[in-house]
């Protein structure tokens, strides 16, 4: 079977791509298009570290087709912050301490960005809940919580 052509904006950049009709977009997101920030840690939909917004919408990268993604506009952890410097997101993981090996950040950071901007001011339980996709094996998840606590104020919400 021939491969097919997509095209999507990934942070604001138009790209087109031709993909295998298995292919997730987070394998077109690094392997093709080289953003290599989101992260592959199960490959199931389970742990978060691939998230990325499509549409609006918080999705698990790696069981998104990447067909799917046609003319879709996609953001990923490149998306926030960057050359201007630290998102205020970022900012609150680095000054609470919130990162360990780092390799679920990306994912915390897109799910955190989503849930602040529909929710300015979450409570504890919220933020809990927002992340409860996101797995972390090292902080115990007590930091990333008052970090994205943090960003709130921050970010004045
Ligand atoms: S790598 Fe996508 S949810 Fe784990
Ligand atoms: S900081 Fe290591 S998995 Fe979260």
């Amino acid at each position: 079977m021939p491969k097919q052509l997509i095209r999507l904006v990934v942070n604001g950049e138009g790209h087109e791509v031709a993909v295998e009709p298995w292919w997730s977009l987070l394998h077109v997101v690094r392997e093709v298009i080289g953003l290599t920030g989101s992260k592959e840690g199960c490959g199931t939909g389970d742990c978060g570290a691939c998230s990325m917004i499509v549409n609006g919408r918080l999705v698990t990268s790696c069981i998104f087709l990447a067909l799917e993604a046609d003319g879709a506009q996609v953001t990923t952890i490149e998306g926030i912050g960057g050359d201007k410097g630290l998102h205020p997101i970022q900012q609150a993981f680095v000054e609470e301490g919130a990162v360990q090996c780092g390799y679920c950040i990306p994912g915390m950071i897109v799910a955190a960005y989503d849930l602040l901007r529909q929710n300015p001011r979450p409570t504890l339980e919220e933020i809990r809940y927002a992340l409860a996709g996101n797995l972390c094996r090292c902080t115990g998840y007590t930091k990333i919580y008052q970090a994205v606590l943090r960003a709130a104020e921050m970010m004045g919400g």
